[in-house]
């Protein structure tokens, strides 16, 4: 039996990319911290592929559009970069070559009848600033992202009506001072890792103060990578472990972004360990003012959590005292990415956004499926039968389906991404894209999963298989 699952009208079918993963370097003046990290450690990145060349998006930008058209999107998110947008970075002088280029881009888009959401920061510091300042550990760089931003919104506020700060902050901390598997590869920094969290939501909130004061007639949120933290069992420690993973790695951006302010837990349990970051009245007034319109989430996987075996192992603080990952046996794996699928958590998302979160409006800003070796899949013709991807995007979309008609307040659905990109080590090893590209002589081909999503948007709904 087949079921049509039928979308409100005006919803975005789009998809998500990022400046760093497809422009390539030309005609930049600062190398962001991925730039550097390749220039310095090239065997980091699967093949030795860096983001040098990328996807030519600097150059294939038209063909990319009318592309993207061509597969029914008709909502895009990138990022300005702000190695590129930015000539001096202490003062937020724009670049005139960068301002051209993305000048060129925004108006391609609208060519296309493409709705633009452009993004101010995915990763892509400006190495200049970690080196000299050590990053988002510094208030300083926060003063000067907000010129950045500014900037930005003066220049192109104008013509791009949906603007957001970060692409999943908590990444930053993360993989770069706690696991080290994004540059500058530090372990074990907890209490690094929580001035940082608590710089880029300021940073963040200072952006949103600059977008109102300037009186754009536009709406400005954040995206952030919601992965629920499912505890292995009911048990009250594994409870308790579930509940502080949630707060420390979804609910420390998500509460100061919609609610203006941390969790409550978290902010005790930091205080009592002597690790809370340097906080000022004035600051927590920016961020309690400055919440966000609308709220972008990027879904993968879930995580599964269960009481840690043993929290003594961390002298320095490290988030791990509270909560230790589990396998959970029965997972589905995509085992190209080692992910696991499970669409259950969009529909869980959603409600809690919905339930906890005011029903604050929101749009799925990434959701994907990497896979290696796709040629295998490839036609005469040189298309490529995707089927896998069309079917983790239907159950995806079936679950958000589901919370929707229970009322949850989505706007959007962009999977990740348009044209395969350069990724974070993996660089082009796993494939996200609706367009393929061979990057022997970077032509794009569409796959069916591009064909696929075009009778979704012209129909604005899904079908899907069901049982009975
Ligand atoms: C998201 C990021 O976390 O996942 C993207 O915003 C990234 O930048 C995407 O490319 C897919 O992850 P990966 O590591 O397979 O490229």
């Amino acid at each position: 039996m087949e079921q049509k699952l039928q979308f409100p009208e005006g919803f975005w079918w789009g998809a998500a990319s990022s400046g760093p993963q497809t422009e390539g370097w030309y005609g930049k003046r600062h190398e962001n911290v991925m730039d550097y990290w390749y220039r310095n450690q090239r065997n980091d990145f699967f093949d030795g592929v860096g983001p040098d060349v990328a996807s030519d998006f600097y150059h294939h930008y038209p063909e990319d559009f009318r592309l993207m058209k061509e597969i029914g999107l008709n909502s895009f998110r990138t990022s300005i970069q702000w190695s590129r947008l930015i000539k001096d970075l202490e003062t937020g002088e724009p670049d005139p070559e960068g301002v051209e280029f993305y000048r060129n881009l925004i108006a391609e888009a609208k060519k296309n009848g493409i709705e633009l959401v452009l993004n101010l920061h995915h990763f892509d510091l400006p190495a200049e600033l970690l080196e000299k300042y050590g990053g988002w550990q510094s208030k300083h760089v926060v003063d000067l992202y907000e010129k950045f931003a500014r900037t930005a919104f003066e220049l192109f506020g104008d013509d791009v009506k949906y603007w957001t700060t970060f692409n999943e902050p908590m990444v930053i901390p993360e993989a770069g001072w706690l696991y080290g598997f994004h540059w500058p590869k530090l372990t074990g920094k907890g209490k690094e890792a929580l001035q940082i969290m608590y710089n880029i939501n300021l940073a963040s909130a200072k952006a949103i103060q600059a977008y109102r004061d300037l009186e754009k007639d536009g709406e400005i949120g954040i995206i952030l990578n919601l992965t629920p933290s499912y505890p292995r069992s009911q048990s009250e420690e594994d409870l308790k472990a579930a509940a502080f993973a949630d707060d420390f790695f979804n609910n420390s951006f998500l509460d100061p972004a919609v609610k203006g302010k941390f969790p409550e837990h978290l902010v005790e349990v930091i205080e009592k360990d002597g690790v809370k970051w340097d906080e000022t009245k004035e600051e927590l007034e920016t961020i309690a003012n400055n919440t966000v319109d609308f709220l972008g989430v990027n879904y993968y996987h879930p995580k599964r959590v269960m009481a840690p075996s043993n929290p003594e192992k961390y002298p320095d603080w490290m988030p791990d005292k509270y909560y230790e990952e589990w396998e959970w046996p029965e997972a589905r794996i995509n085992p190209y990415r080692g992910w696991e699928i499970y669409p259950q958590a969009m529909y869980d998302i959603a409600k809690n956004v919905q339930d906890n979160y005011g029903n604050i409006k929101w749009f799925v800003s990434e959701n994907g499926m990497g896979v290696e070796g796709e040629e295998k899949y490839r036609n005469a013709d040189g298309s490529i039968d995707d089927d896998y991807r069309i079917e983790f995007y239907k159950e995806h979309l079936a679950q958000l389906h589901r919370a929707m008609e229970e009322g949850s307040n989505c706007f959007g659905y962009h999977p990740w991404t348009a044209m395969d990109c350069w990724s974070w080590n993996n660089a082009y090893k796993n494939r996200y894209g609706f367009i393929g590209i061979d990057l022997n002589d970077q032509k794009r081909t569409i796959k069916k999963s591009g064909r696929w999503f075009k009778a979704v948007s012209d129909e604005n709904a899904v079908t899907i298989e069901t049982e009975e």
